[in-house]
């Protein structure tokens, strides 16, 4: 049976740590919370500026992480190197600007191939799955595969921000991505934006065996608890499941 994998984003626990300059929360124990629940996966994101995940939580985690590791990183030498040294079990580019409250698009791959290529065959040399993220375009996830990539995770924010029809047009520009993406051999994730009224749609699409989740597992967990909140997200992608095996 076909169960979509959920990568839980632990970011916004070190967020609130860092607004404060304290020890807590600390998102290591969030991600054990996490496992504990089930999730498949834990996702942080060690940016440049160090605005939330820190080193020492990524080296932390790399000890304690049961199920699998993802370290979302743009392609600078700083969080390159400290990547191949930790070697996550999956490292995720994914592009950065200093500004942005979160990640804001895909990663430009197409007329960068030559630079994304050497990145992605310098991570896997270290022994690190590498999968990009991209926006849903299929000219994205063919570049991606020309790149060595083993996984594409498609953004679905722009199918998170949109209503209406032009949800209907962004879910299907999702669809053609990661139909592409499977077509060539790789694996296919999906993130950004997802909470648990428009992640259905998306736990719908054949292809799509990964889901990344932080700020609506996060939200949710300020009422009713870090691991009941993960348990209601794997409920919801497992209902959905079976819906979409009974159609
Ligand atoms: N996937 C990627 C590549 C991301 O950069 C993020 C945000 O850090 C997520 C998934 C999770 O997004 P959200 O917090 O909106 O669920």
């Amino acid at each position: 049976m076909r169960r979509i994998r959920l990568g839980v984003n632990v970011d916004h626990v070190a967020t609130l740590r860092q607004a404060r300059g304290t020890t807590y929360p600390d998102p290591v124990l969030a991600a054990g919370l996490c496992e504990m629940a089930g999730a498949d996966q834990v996702t942080v994101h060690l940016r440049e500026d160090r605005r939330h995940i820190q080193e020492r939580d990524v080296r932390i985690l790399r000890q304690t992480v049961q199920t699998v590791l993802n370290l979302e990183l743009a392609a600078n030498e700083d969080v390159l190197s400290i990547a191949c040294d930790v070697k996550p079990d999956l490292a995720t580019l994914v592009p950065e600007r200093r500004q942005e409250l979160t990640t804001e698009g895909g990663l430009a791959v197409v007329g960068r191939e030559t630079e994304v290529s050497d990145v992605v065959a310098r991570l896997k040399a270290a022994g690190i799955r590498v999968s990009l993220f991209v926006n849903p375009d299929v000219e994205a996830v063919e570049a991606s595969a020309r790149c060595g990539a083993q996984q594409v995770e498609i953004h679905t924010g722009f199918y998170a921000e949109a209503r209406g029809a032009e949800q209907a047009l962004e879910l299907k520009r999702i669809r053609l991505a990661a139909s592409a993406g499977a077509r060539l051999g790789m694996s296919v994730a999906a993130g950004h934006g997802l909470d648990y009224v428009n992640s259905r749609a998306v736990c719908a699409i054949h292809q799509v065996e990964e889901l990344n989740i932080g700020h609506a597992i996060m939200g949710r967990a300020f009422f009713v608890g870090m691991q009941e909140a993960v348990r209601e997200m794997i409920a919801l992608m497992s209902e959905e499941e079976v819906r979409h095996r009974a159609r």
